[in-house]
């Protein structure tokens, strides 16, 4: 495949930085993963915009406008339209390659600009009976309370996913210490009880999520289902009738076992599909 780095179009295999690169010393960086299918974006204007937001929020100077970004990223996914129908395009910006290792930020060093397509699936069916049903495990967030930034710096995260994978499970439910939910170690979450469909609120505990943010958007023009954000309890998590987890890769998936138990009565609920099939309606840009 096709990757590009700092300007340059290469072979991914062959692309070369620094072990002196901040990314790679401090995980000093930010990213996204963006979703196109059939070479049609979902959502690539509000990733571009929360990627400049994360470069302001930890002073990397952003190199690109908005569009320019737009252009970049769908020139690549163009030349690496041979590899698959359906392309995730992850891109990452670190804070350059210093000459030393040292804490602060540097002055005068350029942005390392990193970005490479890989295939991912095609979408999943808009059907309770044959959907890809999720398991998961419950364990408190210990990550750190910068989670609204889509840092590089995903080991907090890494060891959250790898203990649901451990133990035979796709993923990993988080709450504070509080019980409240705030979302998966990849994704983000949403309850369904007696109909209603509720997520937490964005604030520092979890990613804004732009597939979150698109389900909402959805649901709320569509109007046929309701919608809240607000604060959601473990207790609340462990009596829903529904439980879904979303990301740029999941897009909407349904889970059915939370700790070994039924999530509801087990079965992928008629919400998700009505949910799914609005969302899938409406998710292309
Ligand atoms: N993960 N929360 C976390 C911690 C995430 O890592 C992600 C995305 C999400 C969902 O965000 P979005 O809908 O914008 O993809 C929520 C990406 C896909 C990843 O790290 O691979």
């Amino acid at each position: 495949s096709i990757s590009y780095l700092n300007g340059e179009y290469q072979p991914l295999s062959e692309a070369r930085i620094s072990p002196l690169d901040r990314g790679f010393l401090f995980g000093d960086g930010i990213y996204e993963v963006i979703p196109y299918y059939n070479g049609k974006s979902v959502g690539l204007m509000p990733h571009i915009e929360r990627m400049i937001n994360g470069l302001a929020a930890i002073e990397i100077k952003c190199t690109k406008t908005a569009d320019e970004w737009k252009a970049l990223l769908d020139d690549l996914v163009a030349r690496n339209s041979d590899l698959a129908a359906n392309l995730g395009v992850y891109v990452h910006i670190s804070r350059g390659t210093d000459v030393k290792r040292y804490h602060a930020y540097p002055e005068n060093v350029e942005p390392t600009v990193f970005a490479f397509t890989f295939p991912i699936k095609d979408p999943e069916p808009v059907d309770r009976a044959k959907v890809t049903q999720y398991s998961m495990i419950s364990t408190e967030d210990l990550r750190w309370q910068r989670c609204h930034i889509k840092s590089t710096a995903l080991l907090g995260n890494v060891i959250h996913f790898q203990e649901g994978y451990s133990s035979g499970n796709d993923e990993a439910l988080l709450y504070n210490a509080d019980g409240e939910l705030t979302e998966g170690s990849s994704c983000n979450a949403f309850i369904v009880k007696d109909g209603v469909v509720i997520t937490p609120i964005q604030d520092n505990q979890i990613l804004p999520g732009i597939t979150r943010r698109i389900i909402l958007d959805s649901l709320r023009a569509d109007g046929s289902l309701k919608v809240e954000e607000r604060v959601v309890t473990m207790d609340e998590v462990r009596n829903a009738d529904e439980l879904w987890i979303t990301s740029s890769s999941k897009e909407i998936a349904p889970v059915t076992q939370l700790d070994g138990k039924p999530v509801g009565n087990g079965e992928v609920g008629e919400v998700w599909e009505k949910a799914f099939q609005i969302y899938t309606d409406t998710k292309y840009d």
